[in-house]
């Protein structure tokens, strides 16, 4: 294979056709059916689908948090991977903060850096750095419960960028935060992100969002979800604010809408079967 230039090695992770069933009789799901996803190295692409399409079954799966029906494959940088070995290689953020309750701001936020054996006092002066940039300077001695929902996620969201891996995957990061925060959070990701250059892959239920933040935006149809469509957002970058209101993001966006309101109603009409 060697000197063998291969189209697929400058992707990150690749997934080629996997499903996830769940349960059995009748309460069997298909959550994903013969989903193919690739990321590129460096590359951030969102993700968009109707609520119950089986985003976070696919974050799960390439986490290596739980496994994928037999058939499909998974490479991540190159090399084929049985999902569980993925585990502790990508940072994942989910889309329950997960945070624990008896451990301060300061703790949570540096859950994996311990995990991985690092000082508690190294990783703490890390965490500490980022706190203003989060908005949570003054707040490293509180207790989850003494946050509001928006602060909760900004924490989880430290820890996931505290475990540098080159694959982050964000799902509904900002979703419980206001418009002006929300707005800088993404601000700061896409300058995290330029300087140092890791893949995202990031799920959201805002088309703007998708748009803004992403090099592509892939749709996912109704349950059993697959991938529906695949759109570059050609838009140059750094990317302005008022880039929202130009011709070439609106066109991006009515597609997407389409394809998102069509997957949609079908979800809908869908519930309770
Ligand atoms: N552990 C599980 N056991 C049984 N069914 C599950 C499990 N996890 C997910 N599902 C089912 O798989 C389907 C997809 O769920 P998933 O959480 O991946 O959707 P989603 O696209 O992330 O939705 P949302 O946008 O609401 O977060 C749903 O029908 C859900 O009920
Ligand atoms: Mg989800």
């Amino acid at each position: 294979m060697q000197g063998m230039t291969d189209p697929a090695s400058d992707a990150i992770i690749e997934l080629a056709g996997i499903s996830r069933t769940f349960g059995g009789g009748a309460d069997r799901v298909v959550a994903i059916d013969g989903v193919d996803l690739r990321v590129g190295r460096g590359e951030f692409v969102t993700l968009v689908g109707p609520s119950g399409c089986g985003k976070s079954t696919l974050f799960n799966i390439a986490a290596g948090l739980a496994d994928a029906d037999p058939g499909g494959e998974i490479r991540f940088g190159g090399q084929r991977h049985a999902g569980r070995d993925l585990l502790g290689r990508v940072s994942f953020m989910p889309q329950r903060d997960l945070l624990l309750p008896w451990r301060r701001v300061i703790d949570n936020a540096i859950l994996a850096l311990e995990v991985e054996g690092m000082r508690r006092a190294e990783a703490r002066a890390k965490a500490l750095a980022m706190m203003p940039e989060f908005g949570l300077a003054g707040f490293e001695r509180h207790y989850p419960h003494q946050l509001s929902g928006g602060m909760r996620q900004r924490v989880a969201l430290i820890r996931t960028f505290l475990f540098e891996r080159d694959l982050m995957l964000l799902d509904e990061p900002f979703g419980a935060l206001d418009a002006l925060t929300r707005t800088m959070m993404q601000r700061w990701l896409l300058d995290v992100w330029q300087r140092h250059r890791r893949s995202i892959l990031f799920i959201t239920h805002d088309v703007d969002e998708a748009i803004f933040l992403g090099d592509r935006v892939v749709v996912m149809t109704a349950r059993p979800g697959r991938i529906k469509m695949d759109v570059a957002v050609d838009l140059p970058r750094p990317r302005p604010a008022h880039v929202a209101t130009s011709a070439d993001f609106l066109r991006i966006k009515s597609t997407l809408l389409d394809a998102i309101e069509e997957e949609s109603m079908k979800s809908f009409t869908m519930a309770g079967h």
